[in-house]
């Protein structure tokens, strides 16, 4: 079988001229990439307790439900702004321009419950940033962040690092 890194989809100029977008549904649409990856994303945590997964909008959702239903675990959306129907959180973050901001409900998380954050691929680091700040705002322990893609030349990893979280990701592109 190929490599999980070879089934992601390079599309030039998308959304914008100038961006590589690593497109993960030709990776998600083939059966054993997708329970490969669901796999290996939660492996090196194998023997941490793990209380519930957040996934962050959108891919998020579709790898951060099959690992809750994979681990026998809750799983908790954090959305962009307007979408989630209760009481909720908000944190700000960065966009290229300006800020936006992710929500979580605010009876989601439960102090000292331990959090595994899933999102499709990390660049800036910002938005998984505000997904760790909603957590510990509930004083939830984040164990890891699990990506399939890390983008290392614009610093996420580092930035969650330096936020003392320890970052897993399957591949990297330049
Ligand atoms: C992408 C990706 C991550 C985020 C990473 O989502 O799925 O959630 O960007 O970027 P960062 O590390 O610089 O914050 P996007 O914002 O394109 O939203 P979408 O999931 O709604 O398409
Ligand atoms: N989010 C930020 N940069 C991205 C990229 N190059 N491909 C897919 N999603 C992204």
């Amino acid at each position: 079988m190929q490599g999980i890194k070879e089934k992601i989809r390079a599309i030039p100029d998308y959304p914008k001229p100038g961006i590589m977008f690593r497109d993960i549904t030709t990776l998600l649409q083939d059966a054993r990439g997708f329970r490969k990856t669901v796999d290996e994303m939660v492996q090196p945590l194998a023997g941490t307790r793990i209380d519930k997964v957040v996934g962050i909008e959108a891919r998020g959702f579709i790898l951060g439900g099959a690992i809750a239903h994979q681990l026998s675990i809750g799983f908790v959306p954090v959305r962009k702004r307007g979408k989630l129907p209760w009481k909720t959180l908000s944190q700000e973050y960065q966009l290229e321009y300006g800020t936006d901001s992710m929500e979580i409900h605010i009876d989601a998380i439960q102090p000292n419950e331990n959090i595994l954050i899933v999102d499709d691929l990390i660049a800036t680091g910002g938005t998984a940033e505000a997904a760790i700040k909603l957590i510990r705002a509930h004083k939830g322990n984040v164990v890891g962040c699990s990506f399939i893609v890390d983008l290392p030349e614009l610093g996420g990893r580092k930035k969650l690092e330096a936020l003392g979280v320890q970052v897993l990701s399957l591949c990297e592109f330049d």
